[in-house]
């Protein structure tokens, strides 16, 4: 059976070469048509395509540079996380595909820079930067497609997040995984705006890794999972070739409540929602009653992701306190 270190091997030069430091940016993204459960956990490959968009600036930026107290270091926002840490465990054992056997002590710098209230999932940008520092770091100048593959092993949503704007990640088909990554869809959407609705920061207790695997070992539901995020899929593209917001939005919306629905349907049951994430979808039902077009979107976690137009800006932010408002496709 292929490891992920297999994989990476074929693409490393019999000698690494590296430089004094090199470092990279990568978004954070949220997905339209979500992610949910993995046919090979080895690999990370998906049991379904999926469809997001990249947050622009909002990511994180990852040093690399050689370490001198002989030891690895992770550091997180500026605090060095002790590394039987669950994110510095994950980082070392991903740093280690690249240099293998070779003594090679590092520091790994993360800096994330996705409002700390929005509690946006950071692993996805965090492993496709650290990815992209590491194809830096050891000058291996691979293509966009072997760079979301690669992070793709770190955390699948990371395949999407090499690359900015519309992604889908095509769950592909071949037993090494190489043809499961992400491709950018070259649509523009200027007034697109994403509004982040903060119900809780709290460290959730069933990580989206678990989560998926509990889903697909108890939940009867995710049978059906695979066909409403292939339809999703098409509906969005549709959408995206029109430019039709309610299209985008609903379909977007629906897709997160299935996923979700197989969440519940789950044993010991997976409730992600708080009191105030389900407040949170009832005022933008009322909106939507009212003539409103907004739509949310949701991952493993209490808080929404608002899918709105640039003109409803002034009224969502009055609507939600503390709403954070990102555009992806801002120019600025
Ligand atoms: C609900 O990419 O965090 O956010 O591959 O196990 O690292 P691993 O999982 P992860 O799962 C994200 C799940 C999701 C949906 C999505 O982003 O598509």
């Amino acid at each position: 059976m292929l490891t992920k270190a297999d994989i990476v091997g074929r693409y490393l030069p019999n000698h690494l070469v590296f430089g004094e430091q090199a470092e990279a940016f990568a978004p954070s993204n949220i997905a339209l048509c979500k992610y949910w459960g993995k046919r090979d956990k080895v690999l990370n490959l998906p049991v379904n395509s999926s469809l997001s968009v990249s947050l622009a600036h909002l990511g994180s930026h990852t040093q690399i540079r050689p370490s001198s107290s002989g030891k690895d270091e992770v550091f997180l926002n500026g605090k060095s996380l002790p590394l039987e840490q669950a994110f510095a465990k994950k980082v070392v054992s991903f740093v280690d595909l690249f240099r293998r056997d070779q003594v090679l002590p590092l520091v790994v710098d993360t800096r994330n820079n996705i409002p700390t209230a929005a509690g946006l999932a950071s692993s996805a940008s965090g492993f496709a930067a650290l990815t992209l520092a590491l194809n830096r770091f050891f000058s291996l100048d691979l293509e966009d497609t072997v760079l979301s593959v690669f992070a793709r092993m770190g955390s699948g949503s990371a395949s999407r997040s090499i690359y900015s704007g519309f992604v889908e990640w095509q769950m592909g088909q071949q037993a090494d995984g190489m043809d499961s990554h992400g491709i950018p869809i070259p649509v523009f959407w200027p007034d697109l705006c994403i509004g982040l609705v903060k119900v809780s920061t709290g460290q959730k207790a069933v990580d989206s890794r678990s989560g998926m695997q509990r889903t697909i070992d108890t939940a009867h539901l995710y049978g059906s999972w695979p066909a409403q995020a292939a339809g999703d899929l098409e509906k969005l593209h549709a959408a995206l070739q029109s430019q039709d917001f309610e299209a985008l939005g609903a379909t977007a919306e629906h897709n997160a409540m299935s996923m979700h629905a197989t969440m519940i349907a789950s044993w010991p049951p997976l409730v992600y929602w708080k009191p105030e994430s389900l407040m949170a979808m009832q005022k933008v039902w009322q909106l939507r009653e009212a003539g409103i077009p907004v739509y949310f979107t949701m991952d493993a976690g209490p808080n929404l992701k608002l899918l709105f137009q640039q003109k409803h800006q002034a009224l969502l932010e009055a609507e939600f306190s503390g709403l954070e408002v990102v555009t992806p496709f801002a120019v600025d």
